[in-house]
């Protein structure tokens, strides 16, 4: 099963002067188990295409669907979690365990099973369940953006869809979140980032998407990504390329450092046994 995009367009302010084309006849596919990223200029309109994702917009054209359920469908949300671009909207609850419980306790999950559900959700986003008791409104941006991920978490969604996840945080924060990504992707969820640090992701990802003014300019592996998109590019993939420049035997579709110490270190063994002979 996959989220199903098909035809999508979108307009704000339909019908008034104001109108503004947000997605024009978007069609692409994000299969079960996938962790796919999202990328493109500001306004390009990643938002607007992961809100269909849950239902939170609807198609004025076109149609979406997740594992074959359509997203107009209440019960889609069960199945998209999303944690939205400024996650700080998302909570309103007294304390940290209200605001993780909503969405399970909702759903009818009650007693030792919910505070369960909470305790793992937290620990999936990273943090510890102490935080449970405090008020969501007295933590770091950083700490609210953890606790609405272990909001979305708490519902166990198929697909956990992500709008700019790493913007404000800090270095040490931003490679924890990365590893939990990894993790959550690797325990079987299909997670979909948006994200302007497209390089960031890039050695997570099994497919990148980037749209331009409200259409899919690419939609591709990270391998095909770097070797047909000129920017933004990977660092180590710039380096790659400045060594073949420099007559180097190397891969220009590294994307990790391992990977790059690998190739470099083979480059340099064959160009020894070059010069013994
Ligand atoms: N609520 C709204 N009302 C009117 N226009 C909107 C609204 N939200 C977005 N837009 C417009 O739709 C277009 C796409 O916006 P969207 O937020 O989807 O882009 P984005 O790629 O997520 O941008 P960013 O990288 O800045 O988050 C933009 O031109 C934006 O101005
Ligand atoms: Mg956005």
């Amino acid at each position: 099963m996959s989220i199903e995009v098909k035809d999508l367009s979108f307009c704000y302010n339909r019908g008034t002067s104001l109108e503004k084309r947000a997605l024009d006849n978007v069609s692409l596919s994000i299969g079960k188990g996938e962790f796919v990223l999202i990328g493109g200029e500001i306004g390009s309109g990643k938002s607007t295409l992961v809100r269909h994702f849950n239902g939170i917009l609807k198609p004025q054209s076109g149609s979406v669907t997740v594992s074959g359920m359509a997203s107009t469908d209440r019960d889609v949300r069960h199945k998209a979690g999303l944690l939205m671009q400024y996650p700080q909207k998302q909570l309103f609850g007294r304390t940290v365990f209200e605001d993780v419980s909503f969405g399970p306790s909702n759903f009818g999950i009650k007693g030792d099973a919910l505070e369960q559900r909470v305790a793992d959700a937290l620990e999936q986003a990273g943090l510890g369940r102490d935080i449970g008791s405090l008020s969501p409104f007295s933590l770091s941006g950083g700490q609210m953006r953890l606790v609405a991920l272990a909001g979305v978490l708490a519902m166990q969604p198929e697909y956990l869809i992500l709008d700019e996840p790493t913007s404000g945080l800090d270095p040490e924060n931003r490679s924890s979140l990365l590893a939990t990504l990894k993790e959550l992707h690797l325990s079987g969820i299909s997670v979909v980032v948006v994200s302007h640090q497209v390089c960031e992701f890039l050695p997570l990802a099994d497919k990148v998407i980037l749209l331009d003014n409200g259409w899919v300019s690419f939609n591709g592996t990270p391998v095909e990504y770097v070797r047909s998109v000129s920017s933004p590019l990977p660092e180590i993939t710039l380096l790659m390329k400045d060594l073949i420049r420099e007559g180097f035997d190397v891969r220009d579709d590294i994307l990790s450092i391992d990977d790059a110490f690998e190739e470099i270190v083979n480059a340099l063994e064959k160009r020894g046994a070059g010069q013994d002979e």
